[in-house]
């Protein structure tokens, strides 16, 4: 008898339900009756604090379209791993214990950046882990896309899409923010497929001149409307030269509700526009999963069984060249897949006249990616 653990952690995004089935369908497919499946409750908590149901290969019929994830999610930050709970239970020991308890042969975890470091760690520390390469933000190391992100660009684009025929109505400019504290990935591709005039990325310092430059010129050329896509994590020239503690400080202290209030304050301050911001936020992360998605999660989830199967563990499940692979944990943990700001797709973009707030000042660091010092 094979026994199953399964888990999703950290943030949700569609699909996730879609990649779990992949992995029952294909070992039950393969096994049958000598197969096991352990849904642990709300990620690694459920580990930790021993919630988990014994579900079926029925559980996961129907699931394919359904977003969200049916295991529940939490955060379990790793920084905070080797802390007790608030009860005084420790985590990794309590983790350890239950996959002995319940004789699992494997974790099957659904997680993005900070969860994939927890299932090195558990895989360092003995447990059989395939982790699958879940997050809207397409920021994990070792893979050229993740799942989540396809429909999270969708939803983003239809976003902008839709404020661009109200913008355009009343002559607006319009400040959108998107999704992507760290990265951006999806304000990238939302913004060059929603048409933006202006991407703001948190890889990518802008200068709120440049902004008010591109507004200015679109004036003067007769179109009366301006779309601005700001990734949530976008970062102004001078913030990007503070020290990485003075940019967390500031950050901390925004007494305005995010970024994309920030910019459109300044571009009111500065020109005589009328300005609205968007926030399509956590929609971003609903709703049903697109068709690459359910298609892209089903590989993924079919790749972990068969390393099931062939009794291979400790790796991601991961998307390169567009060939479904397995990247080892190691390799991935604790490595963020930014942005490269003199990528393809953002001299294409610059090529057509996007501005990205960096003309005349490239090449400026956000102190959250610069590389840390080893203490
Ligand atoms: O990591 C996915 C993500 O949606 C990010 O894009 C976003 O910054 C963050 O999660 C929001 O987190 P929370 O759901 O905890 O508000």
């Amino acid at each position: 008898m094979l026994r199953v653990g399964m888990l999703t952690s950290g943030g949700d995004c569609q699909a996730l339900n879609a990649a779990m089935r992949g992995v029952v369908k294909t070992l039950d497919n393969s096994l049958g009756d000598e197969v096991e499946f352990y849904g642990f409750e709300n990620g690694y908590q459920g580990m930790i604090y021993g919630n988990y149901r014994k579900l079926t290969a029925r559980d996961f019929s129907g699931i394919l379209t359904r977003g969200g994830t049916m295991l529940g999610t939490s955060r379990t930050p790793f920084k905070l791993l080797d802390e007790p709970t608030p009860e005084g239970i420790n985590k990794v020991e309590a983790m350890k214990k239950i996959y002995a308890d319940l004789n699992l042969d494997c974790l099957v975890m659904g997680g993005g950046n900070g969860s994939t470091k927890t299932a090195h760690r558990l895989s360092t520390e003995g447990l059989n882990v395939i982790a699958l390469p879940k997050t809207i933000d397409n920021d994990t190391w070792g893979t050229d896309m993740t799942f989540g992100f396809h429909s999270a660009i969708e939803i983003a684009t239809k976003c902008i899409d839709d404020i661009h025929t109200t913008a355009s109505s009343h002559g607006r400019v319009f400040v959108i923010e998107i999704m992507g504290h760290k990265v951006g990935w999806i304000p990238l591709y939302a913004g060059i497929a929603g048409g933006a005039d202006v991407i703001l990325l948190p890889e990518i310092p802008y200068s709120i001149d440049n902004v008010i430059k591109t507004i200015e010129k679109r004036d003067k050329g007769g179109s009366r409307f301006t779309i601005v896509a700001v990734a949530e994590g976008a970062i102004s020239i001078e913030e990007a030269s503070l020290k990485r503690k003075h940019y967390k400080q500031r950050i901390a202290e925004r007494t305005s509700p995010s970024i994309a209030y920030d910019i459109a304050a300044e571009i009111i301050n500065r020109t005589n526009r009328e300005v609205r911001v968007a926030v399509p936020g956590h929609t971003q992360r609903g709703g049903v999963p697109c068709a690459y998605d359910r298609v892209f999660a089903s590989q993924v989830g079919v790749e972990a069984a068969l390393g099931i199967l062939a009794g291979e563990y400790g790796f991601m499940v991961a998307d390169k060249d567009r060939m479904i692979m397995r990247v080892p944990l190691d390799i991935v943990a604790g490595r963020l897949k930014t942005v490269d700001p003199a990528c393809q797709l953002v001299q294409e973009a610059k090529a057509m006249g996007i501005s990205f707030g960096d003309e005349g000042i490239e090449g400026a660091i956000n102190p959250i990616l610069k590389p840390r010092k080893k203490k």
